[in-house]
Protein backbone atom coordinates (compact mmCIF):
# COMPACT_ATOMS: atom_id res chain seq x y z
CA UNK A 1 0.00 0.00 0.00
CA UNK A 2 1.22 3.32 -1.06
CA UNK A 3 1.38 5.43 2.36
CA UNK A 4 2.17 9.37 2.68
CA UNK A 5 3.05 11.24 5.81
CA UNK A 6 2.24 15.05 6.00
CA UNK A 7 4.97 16.13 8.52
CA UNK A 8 7.68 13.38 7.89
CA UNK A 9 10.58 15.59 9.09
CA UNK A 10 9.51 15.87 12.62
CA UNK A 11 10.14 13.03 15.53
CA UNK A 12 6.97 11.25 14.90
CA UNK A 13 7.07 11.53 11.31
CA UNK A 14 10.98 10.03 11.42
CA UNK A 15 9.32 7.40 13.80
CA UNK A 16 6.51 6.57 11.06
CA UNK A 17 9.40 6.31 8.11
CA UNK A 18 11.89 4.03 10.74
CA UNK A 19 8.60 2.03 10.95
CA UNK A 20 7.02 2.04 7.59
CA UNK A 21 9.76 1.74 5.59
CA UNK A 22 10.28 -2.24 7.18
CA UNK A 23 6.53 -2.75 7.06
CA UNK A 24 5.96 -5.84 4.92
CA UNK A 25 2.54 -4.08 3.09
CA UNK A 26 3.63 -0.44 2.93
CA UNK A 27 5.64 1.39 0.62
CA UNK A 28 6.09 5.36 1.42
CA UNK A 29 5.90 7.16 -1.32
CA UNK A 30 5.15 11.25 0.22
CA UNK A 31 6.76 12.18 2.91
CA UNK A 32 6.68 16.43 3.46
CA UNK A 33 8.19 19.14 4.70
CA UNK A 34 8.44 22.87 3.96
CA UNK A 35 11.70 23.42 5.06
CA UNK A 36 13.79 20.53 3.87
CA UNK A 37 11.80 20.32 0.52
CA UNK A 38 14.09 18.32 -2.31
CA UNK A 39 16.41 17.49 0.91
CA UNK A 40 17.31 13.81 1.16
CA UNK A 41 15.32 12.37 3.69
CA UNK A 42 18.28 10.58 5.48
CA UNK A 43 19.90 13.78 5.62
CA UNK A 44 17.31 15.04 8.71
CA UNK A 45 16.75 10.92 9.82
CA UNK A 46 20.36 10.02 9.60
CA UNK A 47 19.05 6.65 10.81
CA UNK A 48 17.69 5.99 8.02
CA UNK A 49 20.51 6.20 5.97
CA UNK A 50 20.72 3.23 3.29
CA UNK A 51 17.05 2.28 3.98
CA UNK A 52 15.35 4.84 1.57
CA UNK A 53 16.45 7.34 -1.31
CA UNK A 54 13.53 9.52 -0.57
CA UNK A 55 13.01 12.98 -0.87
CA UNK A 56 10.94 15.56 1.84
CA UNK A 57 8.65 17.15 -0.98
CA UNK A 58 6.51 20.66 0.03
CA UNK A 59 2.72 19.49 1.45
CA UNK A 60 0.73 19.39 -1.61
CA UNK A 61 -2.87 17.23 -1.21
CA UNK A 62 -3.20 16.63 -4.91
CA UNK A 63 -0.24 14.79 -4.89
CA UNK A 64 -0.62 12.83 -1.49
CA UNK A 65 -4.38 12.13 -2.93
CA UNK A 66 -2.58 11.11 -6.34
CA UNK A 67 0.06 8.83 -5.15
CA UNK A 68 -1.22 7.11 -1.13
CA UNK A 69 -3.55 5.33 -0.75
CA UNK A 70 -3.72 6.48 3.23
CA UNK A 71 -2.33 9.24 5.02
CA UNK A 72 -0.83 10.13 8.19
CA UNK A 73 -0.89 13.67 9.16
CA UNK A 74 2.39 14.08 11.70
CA UNK A 75 1.47 17.64 11.76
CA UNK A 76 1.11 20.25 14.86
CA UNK A 77 -1.60 20.61 16.25
CA UNK A 78 -3.88 23.58 14.24
CA UNK A 79 -2.30 22.40 11.14
CA UNK A 80 -4.41 19.33 10.73
CA UNK A 81 -7.84 21.29 10.43
CA UNK A 82 -6.48 22.93 7.71
CA UNK A 83 -5.86 19.63 5.34
CA UNK A 84 -8.33 17.32 6.91
CA UNK A 85 -11.74 18.14 4.59
CA UNK A 86 -10.19 17.81 1.70
CA UNK A 87 -8.42 14.32 2.83
CA UNK A 88 -12.06 13.04 4.34
CA UNK A 89 -14.13 13.81 1.33
CA UNK A 90 -11.42 12.20 -0.99
CA UNK A 91 -12.02 8.86 0.65
CA UNK A 92 -8.99 8.18 1.18
CA UNK A 93 -7.94 6.61 4.86
CA UNK A 94 -6.26 8.79 7.44
CA UNK A 95 -4.65 8.51 11.12
CA UNK A 96 -4.03 12.46 12.60
CA UNK A 97 -1.31 12.66 14.72
CA UNK A 98 -1.96 16.03 15.77
CA UNK A 99 -5.11 16.59 18.84
CA UNK A 100 -6.97 18.52 16.29
CA UNK A 101 -9.96 15.23 16.15
CA UNK A 102 -9.18 13.52 19.50
CA UNK A 103 -12.40 15.15 21.55
CA UNK A 104 -15.67 14.37 20.67
CA UNK A 105 -17.18 17.61 21.82
CA UNK A 106 -16.32 20.62 19.76
CA UNK A 107 -16.44 22.99 23.20
CA UNK A 108 -13.93 20.95 24.66
CA UNK A 109 -11.36 22.73 22.03
CA UNK A 110 -11.91 26.13 22.78
CA UNK A 111 -11.25 24.91 26.57
CA UNK A 112 -8.47 22.80 25.98
CA UNK A 113 -6.79 24.68 23.19
CA UNK A 114 -8.30 28.08 22.85
CA UNK A 115 -9.83 28.02 19.24
CA UNK A 116 -13.25 27.27 17.93
CA UNK A 117 -13.00 23.82 15.93
CA UNK A 118 -13.62 24.96 12.21
CA UNK A 119 -15.55 21.09 11.60
CA UNK A 120 -17.20 19.94 14.51
CA UNK A 121 -19.47 18.04 11.97
CA UNK A 122 -16.21 15.78 11.14
CA UNK A 123 -15.58 15.04 15.35
CA UNK A 124 -17.44 12.08 15.22
CA UNK A 125 -16.41 10.23 12.08
CA UNK A 126 -13.15 10.30 14.02
CA UNK A 127 -12.35 7.46 16.07
CA UNK A 128 -9.53 7.40 18.80
CA UNK A 129 -7.08 4.92 18.06
CA UNK A 130 -6.34 3.20 20.91
CA UNK A 131 -6.68 -0.30 19.91
CA UNK A 132 -6.57 -2.30 23.19
CA UNK A 133 -9.80 0.07 23.90
CA UNK A 134 -11.75 -0.13 20.79
CA UNK A 135 -10.02 -2.39 17.99
CA UNK A 136 -13.63 -3.33 16.17
CA UNK A 137 -14.25 0.67 15.91
CA UNK A 138 -10.94 1.06 14.50
CA UNK A 139 -11.03 -1.59 12.19
CA UNK A 140 -14.81 0.05 10.65
CA UNK A 141 -12.87 3.99 10.56
CA UNK A 142 -11.75 5.18 7.96
CA UNK A 143 -10.52 8.17 10.00
CA UNK A 144 -8.49 7.91 13.10
CA UNK A 145 -7.02 10.03 15.45
CA UNK A 146 -4.22 9.03 17.46
CA UNK A 147 -3.94 9.67 21.25
CA UNK A 148 -1.62 12.06 22.88
CA UNK A 149 1.31 10.29 24.06
CA UNK A 150 1.05 10.98 28.09
CA UNK A 151 -3.05 10.37 27.06
CA UNK A 152 -2.73 6.91 25.95
CA UNK A 153 0.33 5.99 28.75
CA UNK A 154 -2.67 7.19 31.24
CA UNK A 155 -5.58 5.66 29.74
CA UNK A 156 -4.01 2.22 29.59
CA UNK A 157 -2.76 2.11 33.28
CA UNK A 158 -6.11 3.25 34.41
CA UNK A 159 -8.68 2.15 31.79
CA UNK A 160 -9.03 -1.79 33.69
CA UNK A 161 -9.58 -0.06 36.72
CA UNK A 162 -12.08 2.52 35.66
CA UNK A 163 -14.17 -0.76 33.97
CA UNK A 164 -13.87 -2.93 36.63
CA UNK A 165 -15.25 -0.41 39.70
CA UNK A 166 -13.08 -1.31 42.31
CA UNK A 167 -11.94 2.37 42.53
CA UNK A 168 -12.97 5.57 43.14
CA UNK A 169 -14.00 7.39 40.11
CA UNK A 170 -10.74 9.65 40.47
CA UNK A 171 -6.87 9.36 40.02
CA UNK A 172 -4.33 11.71 40.33
CA UNK A 173 -1.82 11.16 37.41
CA UNK A 174 2.34 12.50 37.78
CA UNK A 175 3.67 11.72 34.08
CA UNK A 176 7.65 12.33 33.54
CA UNK A 177 8.10 12.34 29.72
CA UNK A 178 11.29 12.41 28.01
CA UNK A 179 12.62 15.62 25.31
CA UNK A 180 11.67 14.35 22.15
CA UNK A 181 7.90 14.57 23.33
CA UNK A 182 8.12 18.34 22.57
CA UNK A 183 9.27 18.00 18.77
CA UNK A 184 11.53 19.46 16.45
CA UNK A 185 10.69 23.22 16.97
CA UNK A 186 13.49 24.97 19.11
CA UNK A 187 12.71 27.21 21.97
CA UNK A 188 14.39 28.54 24.83
CA UNK A 189 13.13 25.53 27.24
CA UNK A 190 14.51 23.17 24.81
CA UNK A 191 17.97 24.21 24.24
CA UNK A 192 20.60 21.78 25.44
CA UNK A 193 21.80 24.38 28.61
CA UNK A 194 18.17 24.97 29.88
CA UNK A 195 17.04 20.93 29.40
CA UNK A 196 20.21 19.00 30.21
CA UNK A 197 19.77 17.63 33.46
CA UNK A 198 16.10 18.54 34.32
CA UNK A 199 13.29 17.78 36.57
CA UNK A 200 10.84 20.14 35.65
CA UNK A 201 7.53 20.20 36.31
CA UNK A 202 6.10 22.09 33.34
CA UNK A 203 2.40 21.70 33.42
CA UNK A 204 1.00 20.97 37.52
CA UNK A 205 -2.25 21.29 36.22
CA UNK A 206 -4.22 22.06 33.07
CA UNK A 207 -2.72 19.96 30.78
CA UNK A 208 -4.96 19.39 27.55
CA UNK A 209 -4.31 15.63 27.72
CA UNK A 210 -6.52 15.66 30.62
CA UNK A 211 -9.30 16.19 28.28
CA UNK A 212 -8.69 12.79 26.56
CA UNK A 213 -8.16 11.12 29.67
CA UNK A 214 -11.65 11.91 31.05
CA UNK A 215 -13.09 11.24 27.89
CA UNK A 216 -11.90 7.91 27.50
CA UNK A 217 -12.09 6.74 30.97
CA UNK A 218 -15.76 8.39 31.58
CA UNK A 219 -16.67 5.39 28.53
CA UNK A 220 -15.90 2.90 31.23
CA UNK A 221 -16.97 5.04 34.41
CA UNK A 222 -19.14 8.00 34.04
CA UNK A 223 -17.91 10.98 35.32
CA UNK A 224 -14.35 9.49 35.93
CA UNK A 225 -12.06 12.61 37.05
CA UNK A 226 -8.00 12.83 36.93
CA UNK A 227 -5.49 15.57 37.54
CA UNK A 228 -2.36 15.27 35.65
CA UNK A 229 0.87 16.77 36.32
CA UNK A 230 3.46 16.79 33.76
CA UNK A 231 7.30 16.77 34.48
CA UNK A 232 10.06 17.42 31.64
CA UNK A 233 12.90 14.79 32.62
CA UNK A 234 16.30 14.34 31.76
CA UNK A 235 15.55 11.32 28.71
CA UNK A 236 14.83 11.77 25.33
CA UNK A 237 12.01 8.76 24.67
CA UNK A 238 10.08 7.81 27.36
CA UNK A 239 7.14 8.35 29.52
CA UNK A 240 6.17 6.55 32.95
CA UNK A 241 2.64 7.83 34.35
CA UNK A 242 2.74 6.85 38.23
CA UNK A 243 -1.15 7.45 38.80
CA UNK A 244 -2.95 7.38 42.71
CA UNK A 245 -6.55 5.76 42.97
CA UNK A 246 -8.25 4.76 45.94
CA UNK A 247 -9.76 1.77 46.16
CA UNK A 248 -13.13 0.97 47.09
CA UNK A 249 -12.62 -1.90 49.54
CA UNK A 250 -9.55 -3.73 50.53
CA UNK A 251 -8.87 -5.91 47.85
CA UNK A 252 -5.69 -8.19 47.10
CA UNK A 253 -2.62 -7.97 44.56
CA UNK A 254 -4.14 -11.06 42.98
CA UNK A 255 -7.82 -9.38 42.88
CA UNK A 256 -6.26 -6.33 41.19
CA UNK A 257 -4.13 -8.64 39.18
CA UNK A 258 -7.10 -10.37 37.56
CA UNK A 259 -8.74 -7.00 36.42
CA UNK A 260 -5.62 -5.93 34.50
CA UNK A 261 -5.31 -9.56 33.08
CA UNK A 262 -8.99 -10.37 32.38
CA UNK A 263 -8.89 -6.93 30.86
CA UNK A 264 -5.95 -6.99 28.28
CA UNK A 265 -6.32 -10.71 27.51
CA UNK A 266 -4.86 -11.67 24.74
CA UNK A 267 -3.17 -8.02 23.83
CA UNK A 268 -0.27 -8.44 22.33
CA UNK A 269 1.59 -4.83 23.01
CA UNK A 270 0.73 -5.41 26.83
CA UNK A 271 2.89 -6.44 29.23
CA UNK A 272 2.55 -6.67 32.60
CA UNK A 273 5.60 -6.30 35.31
CA UNK A 274 5.66 -7.04 38.67
CA UNK A 275 9.06 -9.00 39.55
CA UNK A 276 10.21 -10.01 42.92
CA UNK A 277 14.38 -9.38 41.67
CA UNK A 278 16.28 -7.72 39.42
CA UNK A 279 16.84 -3.95 38.36
CA UNK A 280 13.31 -3.60 36.31
CA UNK A 281 11.19 -4.68 38.84
CA UNK A 282 8.26 -1.94 37.88
CA UNK A 283 7.51 -0.46 34.32
CA UNK A 284 10.69 1.44 33.24
CA UNK A 285 10.77 3.72 30.01
CA UNK A 286 14.39 2.70 29.43
CA UNK A 287 14.00 -0.48 28.81
CA UNK A 288 10.72 0.01 26.31
CA UNK A 289 12.68 2.48 23.71
CA UNK A 290 12.32 1.51 19.80
CA UNK A 291 9.19 -0.66 20.73
CA UNK A 292 5.35 -0.61 20.81
CA UNK A 293 5.23 -1.92 24.13
CA UNK A 294 3.05 -0.45 27.11
CA UNK A 295 4.11 -2.29 29.98
CA UNK A 296 2.04 -1.85 33.30
CA UNK A 297 2.12 -2.79 36.86
CA UNK A 298 0.72 -1.42 40.29
CA UNK A 299 1.36 -2.00 44.23
CA UNK A 300 -1.31 -1.24 46.81
CA UNK A 301 -1.06 -0.25 50.45
CA UNK A 302 -4.10 -2.44 51.67
CA UNK A 303 -4.14 -0.76 55.15
CA UNK A 304 -4.74 2.53 53.06
CA UNK A 305 -6.60 1.28 50.28
CA UNK A 306 -3.96 3.22 48.22
CA UNK A 307 -3.56 1.79 44.88
CA UNK A 308 -0.23 2.89 42.82
CA UNK A 309 -0.14 1.99 39.68
CA UNK A 310 2.90 2.60 36.72
CA UNK A 311 2.63 2.30 33.29
CA UNK A 312 5.59 2.97 30.73
CA UNK A 313 6.14 3.79 27.12
CA UNK A 314 8.34 5.05 24.75
CA UNK A 315 6.56 7.98 23.63
CA UNK A 316 7.18 8.12 19.83
CA UNK A 317 6.24 4.45 19.01
CA UNK A 318 3.49 2.93 21.44
CA UNK A 319 2.55 7.11 22.48
CA UNK A 320 2.72 7.74 18.51
CA UNK A 321 3.67 6.29 15.79
CA UNK A 322 3.60 2.42 16.75
CA UNK A 323 0.24 2.98 17.80
CA UNK A 324 -1.12 4.79 14.74
CA UNK A 325 0.61 1.75 12.66
CA UNK A 326 -1.23 -0.54 14.89
CA UNK A 327 -4.51 1.30 13.98
CA UNK A 328 -3.95 1.11 10.17
CA UNK A 329 -3.10 -2.07 10.41
CA UNK A 330 -6.26 -3.04 11.66
CA UNK A 331 -8.19 -0.47 9.15
CA UNK A 332 -6.68 -2.38 6.15
CA UNK A 333 -7.21 -5.93 7.78
CA UNK A 334 -3.19 -7.07 8.31
CA UNK A 335 -2.39 -8.52 11.13
CA UNK A 336 -2.64 -6.43 13.82
CA UNK A 337 1.14 -6.66 14.97
CA UNK A 338 2.99 -6.45 11.18
CA UNK A 339 5.55 -4.44 11.97
CA UNK A 340 5.80 -3.78 15.09
CA UNK A 341 6.39 -6.75 17.01
CA UNK A 342 10.22 -5.56 17.97
CA UNK A 343 11.93 -5.81 20.99
CA UNK A 344 12.91 -2.39 22.72
CA UNK A 345 16.48 -1.49 22.83
CA UNK A 346 18.57 -2.18 25.55
CA UNK A 347 21.13 -0.80 27.07
CA UNK A 348 20.37 2.98 25.73
N1 LIG B 1 6.61 14.06 19.91
C1 LIG B 1 5.79 13.21 20.50
O1 LIG B 1 6.18 12.46 21.41
C2 LIG B 1 4.36 13.11 20.05
C3 LIG B 1 3.58 12.03 20.54
C4 LIG B 1 2.24 11.91 20.14
C5 LIG B 1 1.69 12.85 19.27
N2 LIG B 1 2.46 13.89 18.84
C6 LIG B 1 1.84 14.83 17.90
O2 LIG B 1 2.28 14.49 16.58
C7 LIG B 1 2.43 15.68 15.80
C8 LIG B 1 3.88 15.76 15.31
O3 LIG B 1 4.73 15.81 16.46
P1 LIG B 1 6.31 15.96 16.33
O4 LIG B 1 6.84 15.81 17.70
O5 LIG B 1 6.82 15.11 15.22
O6 LIG B 1 6.43 17.50 15.90
P2 LIG B 1 7.61 18.20 15.08
O7 LIG B 1 8.89 17.47 15.37
O8 LIG B 1 7.51 19.64 15.39
O9 LIG B 1 7.24 17.96 13.54
C9 LIG B 1 6.17 18.62 12.91
C10 LIG B 1 6.15 18.26 11.44
O10 LIG B 1 5.07 18.93 10.81
C11 LIG B 1 5.54 19.77 9.74
N3 LIG B 1 4.73 20.98 9.78
C12 LIG B 1 4.70 21.93 10.76
N4 LIG B 1 3.75 22.86 10.49
C13 LIG B 1 3.17 22.48 9.32
C14 LIG B 1 2.13 23.04 8.52
N5 LIG B 1 1.49 24.18 8.87
N6 LIG B 1 1.78 22.40 7.38
C15 LIG B 1 2.43 21.27 7.00
N7 LIG B 1 3.41 20.69 7.71
C16 LIG B 1 3.78 21.29 8.87
C17 LIG B 1 7.02 20.00 10.04
O11 LIG B 1 7.79 20.17 8.85
P3 LIG B 1 7.91 21.54 8.08
O12 LIG B 1 7.73 22.64 9.08
O13 LIG B 1 9.27 21.49 7.45
O14 LIG B 1 6.81 21.49 7.05
C18 LIG B 1 7.41 18.66 10.70
O15 LIG B 1 7.67 17.70 9.69
C19 LIG B 1 2.02 16.84 16.71
O16 LIG B 1 0.67 17.14 16.52
C20 LIG B 1 2.24 16.28 18.12
O17 LIG B 1 1.45 16.90 19.08
C21 LIG B 1 3.79 14.03 19.20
Amino acid sequence: MQVGILGASGFVGGELLRLLLLHPNTEVTIATSRQYERDYVHRIHANLRGFTDLQFSSPDIDQILKQCEFVFTAVPHGSALKVMPTLVNSGIKVVDMSADYRLRNAKDYEKWYGYTHPHPDLLEKFTLGIPELRKDEIKNSDQVSAPGCMAVTSILGLAPLAHSGIVEKRAIIDAKVGSSGAGTKPSLATLHAERYGVIRPYQPVGHRHTAEIEQELSAYSPEFEISLSAHAVNIVRGILCTSYLTLNRDYSVQDIWKVFRSFYDGQPFIRFIRDRKGVYRYPDPKILVGSNFCDIGFDVDRDRRHLVVLSATDNLVKGAAGIAIQSMNLMMNYEETMGLMLPPIHPV
